[in-house]
């Protein structure tokens, strides 16, 4: 996943050639609505108890870079094994697109919280394999990852169409899967799903759902439920890129909402709970202190030792993977997982 402040307003076609390497930009959503909605969510977090802070807006472009650099990481295994899957068995992952029947309809791999699309050229390639054409819409929020990654890919495949859709999920989806008339994967990787809770994910895959027709496919990648000798370093490496990570959430709020959180009188934590099935990303208070909020007109106290909860991380099982599916009204045609079991990439059809 990738995201950035949606400021940049203009551009509604950033390369065009003739067919197949077209890119399109949807106009994102207006830079006040962002800035008022983000205000509203830090507000309304930073006067519960316990105090949160909204995950949805770690990405930022310096974020980005960030969480680009935790995939890199020895200890976060998640982007490494779920790309051994990927490599393996994209070919039986794609081979579902041709389960829309001999149309004779171009085939579409819609991507939601594509980012920089590393992972999906396995697919991609597998599609063309299968395919004399493909189209690929990655959906994101992040106007920069989409262009970059659509340049990048149609200078890689030849046959390709890209359109970027730079929105929210459900807006993406809705436009997308009510043009895109051949048949249709779905794809939803790196557990991206595992930072909603278990509620807002049944919401997340239902919304999906709503807009699948029967033959459509959704490639879901969920991390699994480990070890917390794994889990924790993980969330919290050894050179501190998942500290900066965090952290930045706060620069973030300073520079856009007129905040002034002391950086420095924070720290990264991340704890795993089995009991929640997570791991939780917290920033922890150094010192009794005093927040002003300008954005909102508030103050906040933090005392030393209060946590900041920032982020949940869920780690499935079978079990809680087939909850989700059933109250999402799914059922599954295949799974893949690696040989560890550490991360899971499953086909779903409607049920
Ligand atoms: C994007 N998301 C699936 C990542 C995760 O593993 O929950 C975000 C992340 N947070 C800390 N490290 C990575």
């Amino acid at each position: 996943m990738s995201a950035k402040p949606c400021s940049a307003t203009s551009s509604s076609t950033v390369s065009r050639s003739q067919w197949p390497r077209i890119v399109r930009l949807v106009e994102p959503q207006e830079n006040k609505t962002h800035l008022a909605a983000f205000a509203r969510t830090v507000q309304s977090g930073l006067s519960c108890q316990p105090k949160s802070l909204p995950w949805a807006f770690f990405y930022d472009e310096e974020g980005s870079r960030l969480f680009e650099a935790i995939c890199e990481l020895p200890e976060y295994y998640l982007t490494r094994t779920e790309d051994g899957i990927l490599r393996r068995h994209a070919d039986e992952m794609v081979a579902g697109l041709a389960a829309g029947g001999d149309t004779g309809l171009e085939p579409t791999i819609i991507e939601l919280g594509s980012g920089s699309a590393v992972k999906t050229q396995r697919l991609l390639a597998a599609g063309l394999r299968q395919h004399d054409r493909l189209h690929y819409v990655p959906i994101d929020v992040s106007p920069s990852a989409l262009e970059d990654s659509a340049q990048r890919l149609t200078r890689r495949f030849a046959e390709l169409k890209v359109t970027g859709y730079v929105a929210d999920y459900r807006r993406g989806l809705e436009r997308i899967m009510a043009r895109a008339k051949g048949p249709r994967l779905i794809v939803f990787l790196g557990s991206s799903l595992g930072n909603y809770e278990m509620d807002a994910a049944v919401e997340l895959l239902t919304m999906i759902g709503q807009t699948m027709r029967p033959d459509d496919r959704l490639l879901l990648g969920t991390d699994m439920a480990k070890e917390r000798s794994l889990l924790e370093p993980a969330y919290d490496d050894s050179r501190g890129v998942t500290a900066a990570f965090n952290l930045n959430l706060l620069r973030r709020i300073n520079r856009e909402l007129g905040a002034d959180f002391a950086i420095e009188a924070f720290e990264h934590r991340a704890v795993y709970h089995p009991d929640r099935g997570r791991v939780e990303m917290h920033l922890l208070s150094t010192r009794d202190q005093i927040v002003h909020f300008a954005a909102a007109g508030m103050t906040v106290r933090l005392a030393e030792g209060e946590m900041i909860h920032t982020e949940n991380s869920h780690k499935y099982t079978p079990e809680t993977l087939s909850y989700l599916r059933s109250r999402a009204g799914f059922v599954e045609e295949a799974a893949w997982t690696d040989e560890r079991g550490w991360f899971r990439l499953q086909h779903w059809r409607l049920s």
